[in-house]
């Protein structure tokens, strides 16, 4: 074990997620209580080549736990995927001082993470990588959760019921487009959350007739005058998803793209509780000098994994959500 951390950095990237804030603070606030310095890396990886810093304190986070969006400003950078950008990056980590940076975002954070991790090894400096999981997604394989998914869910759940009362009241069937380029974890969890007749996830490929009319007709052969169709992004386009139900079943479906609402708002309890203590493990190990970790919630506790152990887990989709799903909105309401 080397001498004591005395410096660390902390940086949000990639999408932001309610509940970032509530990491940094806890990092800042539980780093400061160990007597090591932080710094604030502002727009991701891109300010560590940018040299874009701030230096902060226990009372630079104080009122943020309650807010959306990231204090640090987020991005995503293609220059720090490339080494000759990530050489700029290690330097600057060497002119700071650095001994560890705790990296908040998903996949596509945790992916420059590891290829630090890795770069800094080969040069045979000394600084350690740990990540913290932060995406709306949930699509981090070695953790059960990410900070902000259930902010998001409630936030899409929010819009759904305001749109099932128009929808309702005009008889209407809504085609309803909720984030998750590659993951469906997020409609999955609002589509059971809402009721939907439908749901359509990028990890189950799409039966047209099966999975979306099938299901409006037992509906509508239930009595249901409207019908609410959640897709992910992922999983195809929302208007011709309208379109084909327009053509199948002679219906004038509405559309409706929730979009980057969903990555606003304040953090619900669950993201506030989940930042605050993923923050505190990920300062503990870089003090107790574990080396490069992954921060993760398993089976509800907060644990820090071998970094390129852990980003080689791959996540089992929750298939059986998906039944659920099936089972709750088209049984019982009709069987032909
Ligand atoms: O990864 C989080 C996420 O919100 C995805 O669900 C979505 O596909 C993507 O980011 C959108 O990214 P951008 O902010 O670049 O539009």
């Amino acid at each position: 074990m080397g001498d004591k951390i005395k410096r660390i950095g902390v940086l949000t990237s990639g999408g932001d997620a309610p509940g970032m804030n509530a990491a940094v603070r806890a990092v800042v606030r539980t780093a400061v209580g160990q007597g090591i310095e932080c710094i604030g890396i502002r727009r991701g990886w891109s300010g560590l080549i940018t040299n874009d810093f701030v230096r902060l304190d226990g009372s630079s986070v104080s009122r943020i736990i309650n807010r959306g969006g990231t204090m640090l400003y987020t991005a995503r950078s293609e220059e720090f995927m490339d080494p000759v950008g990530r050489e700029k990056a290690i330097s600057t980590c060497k002119l700071l001082g650095l001994d560890g940076i705790v990296a908040i975002g998903g996949d596509g954070t945790f992916k420059g993470a590891l290829a630090l991790s890795r770069q800094v090894a080969e040069k045979g400096q000394r600084l350690s990588v740990v990540g913290i999981p932060a995406t709306i997604d949930n699509d981090i394989g070695c953790s059960h959760y990410t900070i902000g998914f259930d902010s998001a869910c409630n936030t899409a759940i929010e819009c759904i019921d305001k749109l099932r009362d128009t929808m309702q009241s005009h008889e209407r069937c809504s085609v309803v487009e909720v984030m998750g380029r590659h993951a469906g974890y997020l409609a999955l969890y609002v589509g059971l959350a809402v009721g939907a007749t439908s749901v359509l996830i990028p990890e189950r490929s799409v039966d047209f007739e099966n999975d979306v009319v099938e299901n409006i007709r037992r509906a509508r052969l239930a009595g249901t005058t409207h019908y609410m169709v959640v897709v992910a992004e992922g999983a195809g386009s929302v208007y011709d998803i309208a379109s084909q139900i327009k053509n199948s079943l002679g219906i004038d479906p509405r559309v409706t793209v929730l979009g980057h609402i969903q990555r606003g708002g304040a953090p619900s309890a669950r993201d506030r509780e989940t930042a605050s203590r993923m923050g505190y493990v990920a300062v503990q190990s870089l003090a107790s000098q574990k080396g490069n970790r992954i921060i993760a919630s398993v089976d509800g506790r907060i644990v820090d994994l071998d970094m390129e152990e852990a980003l080689a887990m791959t996540k089992q989709f929750q298939m059986e959500r998906y039944n659920i799903l099936e089972a709750l909105t088209n049984n019982g309401i009709s069987r032909i």
